[in-house]
């Protein structure tokens, strides 16, 4: 689902910008990717994310999504010239990611899945691009976060099915993601990393 005007507004900011650069470097302390990864960032949004992830991973491969095409075309205007050759934007649904199966190092994902009314087949589909032992860097948002009174007016949220911490693992584990560290604030959301297991 695409974002409504307020939350462009939220995730367009500076403010963002810095949260989200606290976020990325408290999970390479969770989990620090060797560099040289192939690293596929969803819901990428105008791209700021996806260019510390390369100043902080060193991938070899960076490639970012996003469902909005509008949030593609602002990335190719955020992006500094240096970096414009090393990060390919695309934009695609994470439901049907136009990629092969077990090619990905990792996985980053910052406050999509609870966009997406079919959260759970995209779990499904992430796990799919990762290799055995890749790994899905992830932030979420929970509902009485993003749902609650003053929320639910400002913002715009898919409302079937939606998941807390518990749910959120129990689809991971089903699709073989499985937590290598995490921190939940509890009703709020949660940071983590979690790795597919061999088969
Ligand atoms: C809350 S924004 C987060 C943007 C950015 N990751 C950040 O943290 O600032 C969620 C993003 O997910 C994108 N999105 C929503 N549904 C999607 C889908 N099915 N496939 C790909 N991207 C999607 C939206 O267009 C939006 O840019």
């Amino acid at each position: 689902m695409k974002l409504n005007w307020a939350e462009r507004w939220v995730v367009n900011n500076f403010v963002r910008v810095f949260e989200q650069r606290l976020l990325i470097r408290r999970l390479k302390k969770m989990f620090p990717l060797p560099p040289g990864a192939a690293i596929l960032e969803i819901g990428c949004g105008r791209g700021a994310g996806a260019l510390m992830i390369h100043k902080e991973f060193k991938p070899a491969v960076l490639h970012a999504m996003d469902l909005d095409i509008d949030m593609i075309r602002r990335a190719g205007r955020y992006l500094p010239a240096a970096h414009k050759r090393a990060i390919s934007f695309f934009a695609a649904d994470v439901l049907h990611l136009p990629c092969r199966n077990d090619s990905l190092d990792a996985v980053f994902g910052f406050g999509v899945l609870h966009h997406i009314p079919d959260w759970r087949s995209s779990v499904g589909e992430i796990a799919r691009v990762l290799k055995p032992h890749g790994a899905y860097y992830l932030e979420e948002l929970y509902p009485s976060l993003y749902q609650n009174f003053i929320t639910r007016r400002l913002l715009l949220h898919p409302e079937e099915d939606r998941f807390y911490g518990s749910e959120l693992k129990a689809s991971l584990n089903q699709f073989n993601l499985f937590q290598q560290d995490a921190l939940e604030i509890r009703k709020i959301g949660m940071l983590g990393v979690f790795i597919k297991k061999a088969a």
